[in-house]
Order: C-alpha cells, then structure tokens, then sequence
C-alpha cells in the first residue's frame, strides 16, 4: 500500500437480528480491547437497514463508521421501500456502498442509477463506495477490462473532482463473492492499477494516488495478508468473515500491519 490509509469495510448483507447485530458489534469491540487499530485503520460496518440505530448506538464512542448497503436516488418522496441518504445520514452514517453486484445483477441496478446514487449520497456528504467487478462468464471471454472500464467511466463521469477524491472504489469480482474463490493477488493488483490509471486519466494523478481501492470477494484473515500487500490494494470490503468478530478483527489487524510494512 503507498500512504493511503487502509480502509476495512463489513457487509454484513441480509443477515441477523437485533440482538445478534448488537452482540456482533459488542464482540468486535472487545476483539479490539485497548489496541490501536482503529487509529490507524478506517473501518465501516454496515448492517442491514433496521438496526442501523441499534448497531450506530454501540458504536457511538467508538471510531468505527457506520454505512448503509445502499441507497435511494432520492433525498424524500414517494419511493415505497426505499432509504434515501439523508436518512441514513440522520441515522449516523458516514458512508454507503453503491453498486453492490447483488444489487447490479440480483436487481438489475443500471450504471446510470448508480450514477445517480453517488451523487445523492455525496450531496449529503455521505462518503460511497462504489463496487465494481466483472462476472465469471465476463472473465472468462477477457472482458474483464471492459466491464471496469464502464463501470468506472459511467460512475465517475458526472463527478467534479472534489467528490470523486472522496470516493473509495471496491473492486469486487462477482465471482469470488461468497464463493470462497478469491481472485490471486496478482489478478487484484491488475485490476486496481487498471482503475487506478482510469482516474489517472479522467482525473490526475493526485487523485488517483489518493482514492483508496479495496478488494472484496472471500476475504478471510487467512488470504488478507497476501491481498493487502498488493500495491493498490488499500484494504478490504469484507461479507462472510464479517459476520464473525474475531475474525473480522484479525482482517482489520491485517490491514494495518500491511500499512506499516510498506
Ligand atoms: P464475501 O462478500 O466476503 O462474503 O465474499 C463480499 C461482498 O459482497 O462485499
């Protein structure tokens, strides 16, 4: 990693209760204890939408961000079922993901909705994540570079240069998630320096040497250390193993070993 500060997102999708959603939290905070992680590690956690108010409450002295999975296009209106950013601001959360791939394919979520996703957020100074990947029948007719290329290009193009230096881009390998395929560090490596260089070019070089890029896709304590000492790889966004405290809090250890070794 360069001097980019990692950045270890838990998606904890659709699972849980309240209590457990609590107790999750409880268990990662005392898997930190009195450790300084969190000074130097970013780290979200973004539970389903009901208990986004009972996890931010355990988070509340606590510097670990809370995000929503998604978000409307809207700030308020007649949008039956929807969450719009203000609210999830107004509920405490700094950040979102947008274009999860089971929102891209399991919803057929458009790139220009995504568009219009991150700017909403951005407008209520929500930081997004943007997910980004390919699928295993792109990846194995080479479209791999393509697919980034769109997702990317469609995502950033409407953005001034002040909100896309905010954004933190995960590429997410449709294939490797919840899988328990990973893609190879080298794999990760190339495809964060190819959407590296698209911000290179869209943008310049300042900011595409701050915008963090975090790989996601079967990310365990066990595979961590290999994918984070990957140049561009500025962390993790993080679904399976994130449901487990302990290791949840190892990845996050993970990440801040692999800052301090580079
Ligand atoms: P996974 O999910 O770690 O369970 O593969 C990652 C994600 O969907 O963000």
């Amino acid at each position: 990693m360069a001097t980019r500060r990692p950045f270890i997102g838990g998606n904890w999708k659709m699972h849980g209760d309240l209590a457990s959603s609590v107790e999750l939290v409880e268990g990662l905070l005392a898997a930190f204890g009195t450790e300084d992680v969190l000074e130097q590690v970013d780290v979200a956690i973004c539970p389903p939408f009901p208990y986004l108010q009972g996890v931010g409450h355990a988070l509340r002295h606590y510097a670990i961000q809370l995000g929503g999975q998604d978000c409307s296009a809207h700030q308020g209106g007649a949008y039956t079922g929807q969450t719009s950013p203000s609210m999830l601001a107004d509920l405490g959360c700094s950040t979102v993901l947008v274009g999860h791939s089971e929102r891209r394919h399991g919803l057929e979520e458009s790139d220009a909705l995504i568009a219009e996703k991150l700017q909403a957020a951005l407008a209520v100074d929500l930081v997004p994540v943007l997910c980004v990947g390919e699928t295993d029948a792109q990846r194995a007719i080479n479209e791999t570079e393509d697919i980034l290329t769109r997702q990317v290009t469609s995502a950033f193009e409407g953005l001034s240069v002040d909100h896309a230096g905010l954004l933190t881009v995960a590429y997410e390998p449709v294939w490797a998630i919840g899988t328990g395929r990973t893609a190879s560090p080298g794999d990760a490596q190339s495809a964060h320096l190819l959407v590296r260089n698209l911000l290179r070019s869209m943008y310049d070089e300042e900011l595409a040497e701050a915008v963090r890029i975090i790989y996601g896709g079967s990310v365990k304590a066990a595979n961590a250390a290999e994918l984070f000492a990957c140049p561009d790889v500025d962390g993790g966004l993080i679904g399976g193993a994130s449901l487990d405290a302990d290791e949840f809090a190892e990845i996050c250890r993970i990440a801040r070993t692999a800052t301090r070794a580079s």
